[in-house]
């Protein structure tokens, strides 16, 4: 008996090593973690469960039969951040580049399947040379099997990539259908192809970071959500935007237990808002204000920032914030901000995570550029993904709510639940200036004085129409607030939404302008 253990123990070691101590020390040398140290800062102290160690690639291409590493490049099982079930792939870059073989992909396929099963969120680890050159067309399948059921699983169970290495090709693919894509600084890239490619069909230059880094895809491309200092960071951030997931779409929301009080009056929101409507200020620090702790996990932080969206509690309970941000570029609203919301929204719905919406929007953005891009067709995004959501939806205007945008932005109108505005709230359909250029351009061209003309025309339409009272007089709003009452108010309001039920028609599915 005690030769088979041995055996059995041999084999643990020899999986343990992956490509062996050289490829181990070569990566360290080159500042890497390994697939299975990336794990450990993963999950929690002593949670991983592997499954699938012994899985060896059946390919004889190319002398493969020569090589057949245990595990076959990626190590898969379970394991639990904050004391809940993940299920988790990581791939290992020391055995054949981490590419993606026949058996690499049955590994990932069976770890997704066991995620959908027992409901638990999958993490996937990618440092991979892409597919595995050696086995052709039969690694291709493999990937088209993964892209099935990370699409069949979206709105079903939380997915999450890592980016850690290269993820090249038709490999993008798998992340870029997940729910969010976390990459580390100067030592991962996702591109369809490669800068020598691109020189070759474009003649262009540039580099491995400047076309697919972290950098370019959280501030250019929107691929990347959260965009780390090094692998360490990574990890640390997945595990922080796991506090606010369930674990399935049928799964209760986690509680974070919080010293801060319900009821806390934020009095520097009194003040928040400038005396001058065109006075920009950090939409931010409201969020953190109201919420427990000042603690915000930002999603998207460095794209279309003239949108904040992320992950906050209230009360002890998860909520994702979407705000206009009057910072950036007054907080208009244009075809990156529009995706950017309508995307964080449908997650958030897919999941019952309640919305919490601040609102400062002057509009959507004008000009050439935005028409012929299809502002018309990505705005339609935010919109429709408001209209559809049926989780609790509140909604605080602090400024502007002007023209569509006002609708758009989870208005009442829209199956808001819970809308109210700051006395600062200026609901209308454009600004004074634009509007009294409009209705009164006879009135002001044969003034005597018209500057004059147009700021009494101005000071007239602001009186009757800049303020959140006509709203109010229709319901449109439920209430008018005082700005420091903003958390109290949401945290009673998101108490009472808690068995809010609402549906959709039947249907096989929308369709969302794309
Ligand atoms: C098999 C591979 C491999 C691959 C790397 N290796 N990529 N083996 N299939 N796709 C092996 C190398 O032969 C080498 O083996 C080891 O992994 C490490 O690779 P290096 O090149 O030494 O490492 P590095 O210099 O860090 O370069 C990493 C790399 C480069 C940039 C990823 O290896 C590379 O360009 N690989 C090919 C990438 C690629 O074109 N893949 C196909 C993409 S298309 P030894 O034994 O020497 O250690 C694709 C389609 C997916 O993936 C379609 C889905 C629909």
């Amino acid at each position: 008996m005690s030769d088979k253990f041995q055996l059995l123990d041999e084999l643990r070691k020899e999986a343990m090593l992956g490509g062996g101590e050289q490829k181990i020390a070569d990566r360290h040398k080159k500042g890497k973690l390994t697939a299975r140290e990336r794990l450990d800062l993963l999950l929690d102290p002593d949670s991983f469960e592997e499954i699938d160690m012994f899985v060896r690639h059946r390919s004889t291409n190319f002398g493969l039969e020569k090589q057949r590493p245990l595990g076959d490049g990626v190590i898969t099982g379970t394991g639990r951040i904050h004391g809940r079930t993940v299920c988790v792939f990581s791939q290992d870059f020391t055995v054949f580049g981490g590419s993606l073989s026949e058996t690499h992909a049955e590994k990932i396929c069976k770890i997704m399947d066991l995620a959908m099963k027992i409901g638990a969120p999958v993490i996937g680890i990618n440092d991979s040379g892409g597919a595995r050159i050696q086995e052709g067309v039969v690694s291709l399948g493999g990937y088209a099997d993964i892209f099935l059921r990370n699409t069949l699983a979206s709105g079903v169970i939380p997915q999450i990539s890592v980016i850690l290495g290269p993820c090249a090709g038709g490999a993008v693919y798998s992340p870029a259908i997940t729910d969010f894509v976390f990459m580390s600084r100067g030592s991962s890239y996702m591109f369809v192809t490669g800068p020598n490619v691109v020189k070759t069909v474009t003649h262009e230059e540039v580099t491995f970071e400047e076309l697919g880094g972290a950098d370019t895809h959280a501030s250019k491309s929107g691929v990347a959500h959260v965009a780390c200092e090094n692998e360490v960071d990574t990890l640390t951030r997945v595990r922080d935007l796991m506090r606010y997931l369930p674990s399935s779409n049928t799964a209760t929301l986690p509680h974070i237990p919080t010293v801060d009080l319900p009821d806390r009056i934020c009095t520097r929101l009194d003040t928040i808002i400038p005396a001058n409507p065109n006075q920009p200020y950090d939409i931010k620090d409201v969020i953190k204000t109201v919420v427990d702790e000042s603690q915000f996990f930002e999603i998207h932080a460095d794209f279309a920032d003239n949108i904040v969206v992320g992950f906050a509690t209230m009360n002890g309970r998860p909520v994702g914030i979407v705000a206009n941000q009057p910072a950036s570029m007054a907080g208009v609203l244009d075809i990156n901000s529009s995706s950017k919301g309508a995307r964080f929204v449908r997650f958030c719905d897919c999941f019952n995570i309640p919305l919490v919406v601040f609102e400062d929007v002057p509009g959507f953005l004008p000009g050439t550029d935005q028409e012929w891009r299809g502002i018309i067709r990505h705005g339609a995004k935010l919109l429709y993904a408001f209209c559809e959501a049926t989780v609790p939806k509140v909604t605080v205007i602090t400024r502007k709510a002007y023209g569509g945008a006002y609708d758009v932005m989870n208005s009442k109108h829209i199956r808001g639940d819970y809308n109210v505005a700051w006395p600062t709230a200026e609901i209308a359909v454009m600004g004074a200036k634009g509007a009294v250029e409009i209705l009164f351009k006879k009135e002001i061209e044969h003034a005597e004085d018209k500057v004059a003309k147009a700021a009494e025309l101005e000071a007239a339409y602001n009186a009757q129409f800049c303020n959140p009272y006509a709203a109010a007089e229709r319901g449109f709003i439920d209430d008018v607030i005082r700005p420091s009452d903003t958390r109290k108010k949401l945290i009673r309001a998101l108490e009472l939404l808690e068995t809010k039920e609402d549906s959709n028609p039947w249907k096989k599915h929308g369709n969302i302008p794309l």
